[in-house]
């Protein structure tokens, strides 16, 4: 999604300026060509050799210098850029744009541009909560810019509090959710589960499986990217939140199914690449089970099984993590649960299936036709499987 986008990264006076630094290397690592527009504070906090050496292009910060590329570089920003991103957006920049104030290069180029407009606010606590800094944010949301954060946490203050720059990833993430707005998803509603559930056997322990959400979550942030609004349903992981989804956070399998019923009221595509209990425990201790007995027998019934038992018209893939005759079994699963696909995990290899960053599937349709991929990273798994659901889609 990043390759080839011309982003303008506006840069300004916070004490966050340098953490800009990482989003430019990680968007030019990406392949995309970062165009850097620092405000003369911003200059205090980081230097321009830093960025401009960073993204490979000539950092821009005088409204009135020319360069060797472009005689009216406001104008010429303006008009290149894909999407504009302030990252971190100081109290005084923000006031400046709600107000139309273009007084410097930065602020120019705002004005000028069709792009969208991200801004992520880095301040003190008491200037971001101040009614004066909150009323231009909602201005300018209501003008269509795109508010990312701020977080809460420890600000250059020392104090914690409201006003720190959004995680990186949630800037990246968002950077990723406006430019696929108008990608071969935009506009289809599409459930992802991710993660193991958590069967609790008493208040402290419970009986789990060793996924770690990263496919689900990988699919849900290329469904994003691909321009559909992401409904995520997840089960306890380690994994940043993506942005740009809405997230609804469950333990159990029974949880899972009724938050899968109510988002799936109105999607288009189910995709359950969540690890779910096949049993959970007949009854939970109310308190710890002391270990006063050699053995313990814990008495276990059926879960219910969501994707079968969910209701509605819409496209259904699932998962199957599989160690022995892969094809075959997978695709039982696949009539069983009357899928449209099933994506066949061979989980015998080290760097395919649970936790690792890389999966070797095969994707196997109703209709048959059986595509077994190499191992590739989770994200462009997802991305395969998902050019699958869009032939389905455009079928419907
Ligand atoms: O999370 P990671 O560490 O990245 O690992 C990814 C993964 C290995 C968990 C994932 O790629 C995967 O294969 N998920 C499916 C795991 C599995 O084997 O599911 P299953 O064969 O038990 O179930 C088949 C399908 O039915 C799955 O889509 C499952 O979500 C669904 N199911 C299962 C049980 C149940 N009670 N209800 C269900 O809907």
């Amino acid at each position: 999604m990043l390759a080839n986008k011309t982003i303008v990264l506006g840069i300004t006076g916070s004490l966050a300026a340098y953490k800009a630094a990482n989003i430019a290397s990680k968007l030019t690592q990406a392949g995309a060509r970062v165009e850097v527009v620092m405000t003369e504070s911003a200059t205090k906090f980081i230097t321009p050799l830093t960025l401009g050496s960073i993204t490979s292009r000539l950092v821009v910060t005088n409204l009135f210098e020319l360069t060797p590329e472009f005689n009216v570089p406001h104008i010429a920003l303006a008009e290149a850029a894909d999407v504009v991103v302030i990252a971190p957006a100081t109290a005084s920049v923000i006031a400046k744009l709600a107000a139309g104030i273009s007084d410097d290069m930065l602020t120019c180029t705002v004005l000028a541009t069709k792009a969208p407009i991200i801004i992520a606010p880095a301040m003190s606590a008491n200037m971001f909560q101040n009614p004066i800094t909150q009323d231009n944010l909602a201005k300018l949301n209501a003008r269509g810019f795109i508010i990312v954060g701020s977080a809460y946490g420890r600000l250059a203050s020392g104090k914690i509090g409201l006003g720190r720059l959004a995680e990186i990833e949630k800037i990246i993430g968002t950077i990723n959710q406006v430019l696929g707005r108008s990608s071969d998803l935009a506009g289809k509603r599409i459930v992802v589960t991710a993660g193991g559930t958590q069967e609790p056997i008493d208040p402290v322990r419970h009986i789990g499986n060793r996924s770690s959400g990263k496919m689900g979550y990988a699919m849900a942030e290329a469904a994003r990217d691909r321009g559909a609004e992401v409904k995520l349903i997840t089960a306890p992981t380690s994994l940043p939140e993506p942005a740009g989804v809405n997230i609804t956070h469950i333990e159990t399998a029974t949880q899972m199914k009724k938050a899968v019923a109510e988002a799936t009221a109105q999607a288009d595509t189910l995709i359950m690449a969540a690890a779910v209990a096949d049993y959970q425990p007949k009854s939970i201790a109310k308190a710890k089970i002391k270990k006063k007995t050699p053995t313990l027998t814990l008495e276990l019934v059926r879960t219910p099984d969501i994707l079968t038992e969910v209701k509605g018209d819409f496209i259904r893939v699932g998962f199957a993590a599989e160690s022995e005759d892969v094809v075959a079994n997978a695709r039982q699963k696949l009539e069983k649960k009357k899928l449209d696909l099933i994506v066949a995990n061979d989980i015998t290899d080290k760097d395919s299936g649970f936790g690792v960053d890389t999966n070797k599937v095969t994707i196997i349709s109703r209709d048959g036709k059986v595509e077994s991929l190499p191992l590739l990273t989770k994200r462009e798994v997802a991305d395969k499987i998902l050019d699958r659901v869009v032939e389905l889609l455009a079928k419907r």
